[in-house]
């Protein structure tokens, strides 16, 4: 297993850096004050990097899954709320890239790549089907060379200003996950309306509302995949989509931890091995362990991704180990730089507060167990 970046993985890998120091940084704090980062995903958009597998025919960088984990590691590292926008709207170019037909393609790849549709939207979860997602109860019903859409969506990130929404609904409800079909769903379409918008303890900058869908008709053109693959392209996109939030929370920790280090050494009198402060020491270098091991398990399921392996097992173990890993290392930086975190606008009270819903979103640290465990039977 060699998954060492070439060449273009690390091009692209600087190409975040850089872009996340000169937009995502400095705006950190007004983002985090809950404006939407519109500026940030145009200058993300305007370099390639709302479709880093895509194509380079539709203003993608055409990189690898592995350069897409370390690329959001980077952006995350400065913004989440912005990271969260992005690596949603990645996903679904992904999807439209592998299940699309060529029209969806020309329609909808080059406006997602290049930030004109701003963003791209996710909707599986809804108010009774979070976790159980194929209990959703949206229904796609059948009218000549039409689809009638009626239900209602939640936790949708950046559903309010996507240009594009993948949409799960039953189109044979008896069926259960067989009976789930996909479909790209635009803003203005009659009957589609965007509902409550969540206030969270974290990711201000990023926007999470409901979507209502009431007689929505759309043009047989606008499935994606065949009838009944829904819930197959849901499973596809998260197995890629977990790999993305392994990313970012890794690129929370790794800011945590830096920045608990930056704090204790000029504690210490500017003494970088911190002293002989054991208790400190010990921690960090706790902290260091996890968040490696747990990053080392997010390049191997991108790399498993990139070798066309199936790598659902490999995705839910990367997305638990770095979420949880994540979590660890911005708890135990709230502790030991004590008042300096505490402070409402330090960076390590926002990463605190941001990394939380990795461990929910995407799947919980739960499903990833359960998805896990059952990869372990199918193994024996
Ligand atoms: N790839 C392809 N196909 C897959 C798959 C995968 N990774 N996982 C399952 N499937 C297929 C199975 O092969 C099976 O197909 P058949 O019916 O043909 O045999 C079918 O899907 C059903 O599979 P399961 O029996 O495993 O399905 P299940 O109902 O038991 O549930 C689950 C599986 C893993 C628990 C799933 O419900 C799940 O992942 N739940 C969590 C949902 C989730 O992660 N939501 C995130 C919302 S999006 C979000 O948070 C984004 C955001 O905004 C940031």
């Amino acid at each position: 297993m060699q998954f060492e970046p070439n060449d273009a993985d690390l091009r692209i890998t600087e190409l975040a850096r850089s872009a996340a120091r000169d937009h995502l940084a400095p705006r950190a704090m007004q983002t985090d004050a809950g404006v939407f980062p519109a500026e940030n995903i145009g200058a993300l958009g305007s370099i390639g990097l709302l479709g880093i597998k895509i194509d380079r025919h539709y203003g993608g960088l055409g990189g690898s899954n592995l350069a897409y984990v370390l690329a959001i590691r980077e952006l995350a590292a400065q913004c989440a709320s912005t990271t969260v926008a992005v690596a949603v709207t990645n996903m679904v170019a992904d999807m439209i890239a592998r299940f699309g037909t060529d029209d969806q393609k020309v329609r909808h790849l080059r406006n997602l790549v290049s930030g004109a549709y701003q963003a791209g939207s996710f909707a599986l979860s809804e108010p009774g089907a979070g976790s159980d997602a194929a209990s959703l109860q949206t229904r796609a019903e059948r009218r000549g060379d039409d689809w009638v859409l009626n239900g209602t969506k939640l936790w949708i990130t950046s559903g309010d200003v996507a240009g594009v929404t993948l949409v799960m609904a039953k189109t044979d409800p008896g069926k259960g996950g067989r009976g789930i079909t996909a479909f790209l769903v635009e803003p203005g379409t009659a009957g589609f309306s965007v509902g409550r918008h969540e206030e969270k303890l974290g990711l201000l900058g990023s926007s999470t509302v409901s979507l209502a869908f009431e007689d929505v008709v759309v043009p047989d053109a606008a499935r994606i995949g065949a009838v009944g693959q829904g819930f197959e392209i849901a499973m596809t996109a998260l197995d890629g989509g977990r790999c993305g939030i392994g990313a970012q929370a890794s690129g929370m920790g790794y800011t945590a931890l830096r920045e608990t280090s930056r704090i204790l050494s000029a504690r210490a009198g500017q003494d970088k091995a911190l002293g002989t402060d054991q208790n400190a020491q010990f921690r960090l270098a706790d902290m260091a362990v996890r968040l490696d091991a747990a990053w080392l398990l997010v390049q191997r399921a991108a790399w498993l991704r990139d070798q066309g392996s199936k790598m659902t097992k490999e995705a839910a173990m990367a997305k638990v180990a770095a979420s949880e890993a994540a979590n660890f290392a911005c708890q135990t930086a709230m502790q030991l730089a004590g008042p300096d975190a505490f402070d409402a606008g330090s960076t390590i009270a926002r990463v605190w507060r941001d990394v939380r819903v990795s461990r929910i979103y995407e799947g919980t640290s739960e499903i990833q167990r359960l998805v896990i465990a059952r990869s372990l039977a199918a193994a024996l």
